[in-house]
């Protein structure tokens, strides 16, 4: 299995060679390769991510991928928007686990408000929200197929107010009828606040774009914030692993970042693959420094991102071993 690794920008650099280790202890057979991305190919390039990146990501079972600076360029596009398209990588699947509460936030990952049909004017400047019938279908088949192993579906809209929402709504409805699972509906900014209130009444959530990243980063509030939260973003050829947050350039350099977030993106990498166990054991790895006391300054600890690194490393191989 070929896994194709960005590091990109910022603390991308420090956290993805945790999760790297962390796969490479656990699945020896694994091999990996450097693609570069980001705002130093920018940089050099004038283009954060040429064809033959873009081959070589395609060409790998698997993406494990940091976090990119977006430059400032008024005319730049978002790399990793460029490769959700490219890659068709719809949905962003974004776990949100903790004690009392195991929800899901599924969010459509090629359209909305990000499906890069935007413009400037004189006086104003222009963003298509897209919603299509096929887009909407997919996402809520995937949410549908999520929730029936579980035990509900919440569909976060705005369709009080947007057509587009009224649409996505219907559909997932649909689907959710089809598919045999309890589902209902809720606006997406009571949403916003009932899940940080009430977590545990929250399952598995479907959502359109950019409602789906605002709130998967409000939920990284019942965990302890960004550095915890992984993302898998899910295509039917293609699959890349992420950490919910962004390159932190406040922090990057200092060897201060959480990398749990990373090596969660990596359990999600396992998971996808058909390795539960493997998955597992890195939950039960993280479990286990934590438990030692050892944690980074963002959860109120004092340990690097390294000396984290290595203590997770060592559980990992402690497990491995038995
Ligand atoms: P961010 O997620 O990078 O940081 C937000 C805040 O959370 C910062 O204070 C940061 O220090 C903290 N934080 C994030 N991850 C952390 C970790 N692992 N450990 C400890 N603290 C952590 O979002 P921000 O600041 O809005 O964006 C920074 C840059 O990243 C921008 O250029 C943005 O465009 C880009 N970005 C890239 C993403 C990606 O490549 N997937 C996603 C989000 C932002
Ligand atoms: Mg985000």
């Amino acid at each position: 299995m070929k896994i194709a690794v960005v590091e990109g920008d910022g603390i991308g650099r420090e956290v993805v060679p945790v999760a790297r280790q962390a796969l490479e202890v656990l699945r020896p057979e694994m091999s990996f390769f450097p693609v570069d991305v980001g705002y130093a190919v920018w940089e050099a390039t004038g283009s954060a991510c040429d064809d033959e990146a873009m081959r070589d990501l395609a060409s790998a079972d698997a993406i494990l991928f940091g976090a990119i600076t977006t430059p400032p360029d008024p005319d730049y596009r978002s790399v990793l928007l460029q490769i959700r398209h490219q890659l068709d990588l719809y949905a962003n699947v974004r776990p949100v686990k903790g004690p009392g509460f195991d929800i899901v936030v599924v969010r459509e990952n090629t359209e909305g408000l990000y499906s890069g049909i935007e413009w400037t004017e004189a006086d104003r400047a222009c963003t298509v929200r897209v919603v299509s019938r096929r887009g909407s279908r997919r996402i809520a088949r995937y949410a549908c197929g999520l929730a029936r192993g579980r035990s509900q579906l919440t569909v976060g809209n705005k369709a009080n107010v947007l057509k587009s929402d009224v649409l996505f709504r219907n559909i997932c409805l649909e689907e959710a009828a089809r598919a045999g699972v309890p589902c209902s509906t809720q606006y997406i900014d009571a949403l916003a606040l009932d899940l940080l209130m009430q977590p545990s009444r929250y399952d598995v959530i479907v959502t359109t774009n950019i409602f789906g990243d605002i709130l998967s980063d409000i939920a990284a509030y019942l965990v302890g914030g960004l550095g915890m939260l992984p993302s898998a973003n899910i295509g039917r050829r293609h699959a890349l692993f992420e950490p919910v947050h962004g390159s932190a350039p406040d922090i990057a350099g200092r060897d201060i970042a959480n990398p749990v977030a990373a090596v969660r993106s990596a359990a999600l990498l396992l998971a996808h693959t058909g390795d539960a166990a493997g998955a597992l054991a890195i939950e039960h790895a993280i479990e286990a420094v934590f438990s030692r006391g050892i944690k980074t300054r963002d959860l109120g600890g004092t340990a690097g991102t390294r000396a984290f690194g290595e203590a997770l490393i060592g559980e990992l191989s402690r497990l491995a071993r038995r």
